[in-house]
């Protein structure tokens, strides 16, 4: 299939207006380039990474800039007022990860959205609201990754995004989608709806959206730092907003939270070297467990979204997200077992598939059962940027649902990230995850999260870059696109585009693209105990990079399911 790549469309660029800029073309195939790629899930942003790697900035300034400018141009998920994780491979071989998780606000407690008979209280007080909201991280994230890697001066990489906010984007149709699929929640929210409506109404696709207050926001980023956002100005706003709002983020815990690095998730699959997220992010050790228990069977000689290949990528999911949900937590709060982090482990819950049979997800971890589990579809945002002097970025953001929270304040959208910690053991949140005590709520505690931006390595050279949002679906996303491209040989841009499925042990289902399964391979998962759904909806976007080991060219796409656009030179 690597040979089926057509070379994408060079045409001039609209950046610089000197130099042929490679962009997303409209037909199925990558952008390729032959120094430098970003991909973002938004034009704007992407076009900002661009503009700064031409300037001579590397792969992390380009991401600082891409980050803030994601903030204005795609507010359902660009933030603020959220938190995310960022991996980073230098051109020497070192590979780094940050977290910049929000935390749960000092006065949090486990019990904070039940009543008095123990029952989740009505209305949805973890997803809508100034309750919903949790102290954010991205700030801090960005001035951590700055000060570690960056080359070109911070307020420089802000000001695209503030320039953006002012002179404002034209809403196309992705983003009127994201507005109207939630029009509803955005009325009940006066900041939200200033600035997402015109006089209560929907937006019309071509109209330009101006952040004048988030610029101004911007601007005092930009020329105080962080201390502004944790310590200042925009830091009383938030406490202000939360007291009259009924939420709990305060100056103390502003003041105390703290972005920091992890130690990466690293692992080998068929020969490559896989570089994720680790705890508070489930995503590298799900995404672990998922391949390495497929690495126990030949998969690519099992024909592509086949009832056989189905099964079993179906039976490895499931066991990788039952031991994710009991054991994964924020590591410093919660002894996740190191033996998780070793092979065995992977091949143990292998040995345990029946491989003419579909095992029943209360069978395994049944301290996890849940009846009315669903899947929900979600915003959160991932970039992957390549600089021409070999630096790699993966990195992904959020603010939990689409628009978070739907509380702002000073221009911008807070997460509603709280949703994300075990809100009752056994009832399933916002995605249908049903999590145990590992991920309950406690005063600072980061909520588990499936963010998955990933490196792979091939030779001691960066071959893939990719990750997704998608809420639950992330980590089943990122690995039917290592799947795809490591056992079927497909290009990045082939695997990124195809069909997915999806399984997280609750609810026990086969959650399927609707053209991704046969109907014949429906029914042979059926007659083996499969519950497939063929649902409407996508699974996962995401934005991913390839480097052509041959080629030595960058291929960059952007997920046709929406919105976004990889651009190079
Ligand atoms: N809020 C989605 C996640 O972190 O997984």
């Amino acid at each position: 299939m690597r040979n089926s790549v057509a070379l994408g469309l060079l045409v001039a660029a609209s950046l610089t207006g000197s130099t042929a800029l490679a962009q997303q073309p409209r037909w199925w195939s990558p952008v390729v380039a032959d120094s430098a790629m970003v991909v973002s899930a938004k034009s704007e942003a992407t076009r900002v990474g661009v503009e700064i790697l031409r300037r001579g900035g590397n792969a992390v300034d380009a991401a600082i800039a891409v980050h803030f400018a994601l903030a204005v141009a795609l507010p359902s998920a660009g933030n603020l007022g959220g938190g995310g994780f960022l991996v980073v491979r230098t051109a020497d071989g070192a590979v780094h990860t940050y977290d910049y998780r929000e935390t749960a606000p000092l006065a949090a407690s486990e019990d904070m959205y039940l009543d008095e008979s123990g029952e989740v209280r009505p209305g949805h007080p973890s997803w809508f609201g100034a309750l919903a909201v949790a102290t954010p991280g991205s700030v801090a994230g960005m001035k951590l990754v700055h000060e570690r890697h960056a080359t070109l001066p911070w307020a420089e990489l802000i000001e695209p995004a503030i320039e953006l906010a002012e002179r404002g984007f034209p809403v196309d149709p992705y983003a009127l989608r994201l507005i109207a699929g939630k029009v509803d929640d955005i009325r009940r929210f006066p900041g939200a709806a200033a600035i997402l409506l015109s006089d209560g109404q929907l937006p019309a696709v071509g109209d330009t959206l101006r952040q004048p207050e988030l610029a101004r926001t911007l601007q005092l980023i930009a020329t105080q730092g962080p201390a502004v956002f944790y310590h200042g100005e925009i830091a009383d706003s938030i406490v202000g907003a939360m007291a009259r709002r009924g939420g709990l983020v305060t100056h103390e815990d502003l003041r105390r939270y703290r972005a920091v690095e992890r130690p990466p998730i690293t692992f080998d699959y068929r020969g490559y070297t896989v570089h994720s997220m680790g705890p508070p992010s489930s995503g590298g050790i799900t995404l672990k467990l998922i391949l390495e228990q497929l690495e126990t069977i030949d998969l690519g000689n099992y024909p592509y979204h086949g009832a056989r290949a189905v099964h079993r990528i179906v039976e490895a999911m499931r066991r990788a997200f039952a031991e994710r949900n009991v054991l994964l937590g924020d590591p410093d709060f919660v002894d996740i077992p190191e033996s998780i982090l070793a092979e065995p482990y992977a091949h143990e819950l292998a040995a345990s598939i029946d491989t003419l049979r579909a095992t029943s997800s209360i069978d395994i971890r049944p301290e996890l059962s849940a009846s009315q589990a669903t899947v929900e579809s979600t915003e959160t945002t991932h970039f992957s940027i390549v600089d021409p002097m070999g630096n790699a970025v993966a990195s992904t953001t959020t603010i939990n649902g689409s628009f978070g929270s739907l509380e702002t304040v000073a221009g911008f959208f807070l997460n509603n990230e709280m949703d994300d910690l075990t809100v009752k053991p056994g009832v399933p949140n916002a995605y249908g995850l049903v999590q145990g005590r590992s991920n309950a709520i406690q005063p600072g505690k980061r909520p588990l999260s499936a963010m998955t931006p990933t490196i792979v390595v091939q030779n001691g050279k960066p071959r893939f870059i990719v990750g997704s949002p998608g809420g639950s679906t992330i980590i089943t996303t990122v690995a039917q696109i290592l799947i795809g491209t490591i056992d079927y040989g497909m290009t990045l841009a082939e695997a990124l585009d195809g069909g997915r499925i999806h399984h997280q042990h609750l609810p026990d289902t086969i959650r399927a693209e609707p053209w991704t399964l046969s109907e014949d391979t429906v029914a042979q998962l059926e007659s083996i105990g499969h519950r497939v759904e063929m649902r409407r909806g996508y699974s996962g976007r995401a934005q991913g990079i390839e480097l052509g080991p041959e080629t030595g060219l960058l291929y960059g796409r952007s997920d046709l399911r929406g919105g976004g656009e990889a651009a190079g030179f």
